[in-house]
């Protein structure tokens, strides 16, 4: 007996995804609902080998269904996760709207898996911002071995991360600069895209900081440890799909960057590609459709005791929003709901 698992928002990005996931990974379902806003209804997705049509989330009863994978965005999530977690279907949720509520766990499994039982209070689980979850996912074999106290990182973040909307306008002012026949002003952007860069991701904070760079402050400590000092710059980049990040390392004990690339060699979920000559990285366009978080340039940081430089990218609509939501689906049924 397998579970009754629902996809909210699967004509988007991480919804696709989702439902991809699930069936690359064999993940067991008896049924699956792909649910979206009534505008899409009777859009057609693909599970697998199969292709299923679009039912409206708005009306759609959730007794019955086992775990509901939420990928909506924050205001839709506010309408409906609750009716879904009332009906006894526990709710994965990618949005932010849940991720601070300290009765709601935020969960990377690689990390924080013991974090899962705390879901029984809401029916809730919130799955982490996409550039935090690839930075603890790198982050934790370090912590344990040295203790990491302070981390600095800037983000390369891709389109995909603002949804449909975001590669839309990345396309279409990219195909405009070429041939100017009309001309693409920013909309999901404050700046042109194409061929540019853009400190700013989320809203301004009083303080002069960004939302998305607060987020990774914030959720870093929730999944890996309080004590952690994070200070982020999240940049939007030209790029489809993939983020990438340098992360600049502190730690309290001394972590040569030999056993470092060691250590993050076993670690679980991580791929280290580090070769010291050109191309011994990995770029965002080579970590699309892959599971794993990819470091490369691991090096030291002979300006500090403790320090520690390293490149991280991920896909961010796989680890970074749909595959930890199907890991953490995986984790409950394990632990938690134990069928199939
Ligand atoms: N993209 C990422 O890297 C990433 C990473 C982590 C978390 N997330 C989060 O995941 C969520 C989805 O992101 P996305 O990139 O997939 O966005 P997207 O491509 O814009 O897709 C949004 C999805 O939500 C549905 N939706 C929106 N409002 C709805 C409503 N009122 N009722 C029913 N369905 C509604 C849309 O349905 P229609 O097609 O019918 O409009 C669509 O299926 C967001 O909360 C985002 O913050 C994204």
């Amino acid at each position: 007996m397998g579970y009754k698992v629902v996809v909210a928002g699967a004509t988007g990005n991480v919804g696709r995804e989702m439902l991809n996931i699930l069936a690359e990974r064999e993940f067991p379902v008896d049924e699956i609902a792909a649910l979206a806003s009534r505008k899409s209804l009777g859009t057609e997705v693909s599970f697998g080998d199969k292709t299923i049509k679009t039912k409206d989330l708005d009306t759609f009863d959730f007794t019955g269904w086992d775990i509901a994978l939420f990928a909506v965005g924050s205001d839709a999530t506010k309408v409906y996760a609750p009716k879904a977690a009332a009906a006894g279907c526990v709710v994965i949720d990618n949005s932010s709207l849940y991720r601070y509520d300290p009765d709601v766990p935020l969960i990377v499994p690689e990390v924080n898996a013991d974090a899962i039982e705390g879901y029984r209070k809401k029916n809730i689980i919130a799955n982490p911002n996409c550039s935090t979850a690839q930075m603890v996912v790198a982050l934790k074999p370090i912590h344990d071995r040295a203790k990491i106290t302070r981390v600095v990182v800037a983000t390369y973040q891709s389109v995909s991360g603002a949804g449909k909307a975001g590669i839309d306008e990345l396309w279409d002012q990219t195909k405009s600069i070429y041939n100017p026949v009309s001309e693409v002003p920013p909309k999901k952007f404050s700046k042109q895209i194409a061929f540019n860069v853009i400190p700013h991701i989320d809203v301004f904070l009083d303080d002069g900081s960004t939302k998305e760079e607060w987020k990774m402050v914030a959720e870093t400590k929730k999944i890996l440890d309080k004590s952690i000092k994070v200070t982020a710059t999240c940049v939007r980049v030209p790029v489809f799909v993939g983020h990438s990040e340098a992360v600049n390392i502190e730690t309290e004990e001394f972590l040569d960057w030999q056993e470092a690339q060691e250590i993050l060699r076993e670690a679980p979920g991580v791929m280290v590609v580090d070769k010291r000559e050109p191309g011994g990285y990995i770029t965002p366009i080579e970590c699309v459709g892959e599971y794993a978080t990819y470091v490369s340039r691991i090096r030291q940081d002979s300006t500090i005791e403790n320090g520690l430089n390293l490149w991280c990218v991920s896909d961010n609509l796989r680890k970074g929003a749909a595959l930890n939501a199907v890991q953490i689906a995986e984790l409950l049924g394990n632990r938690c709901l134990k069928k199939g």
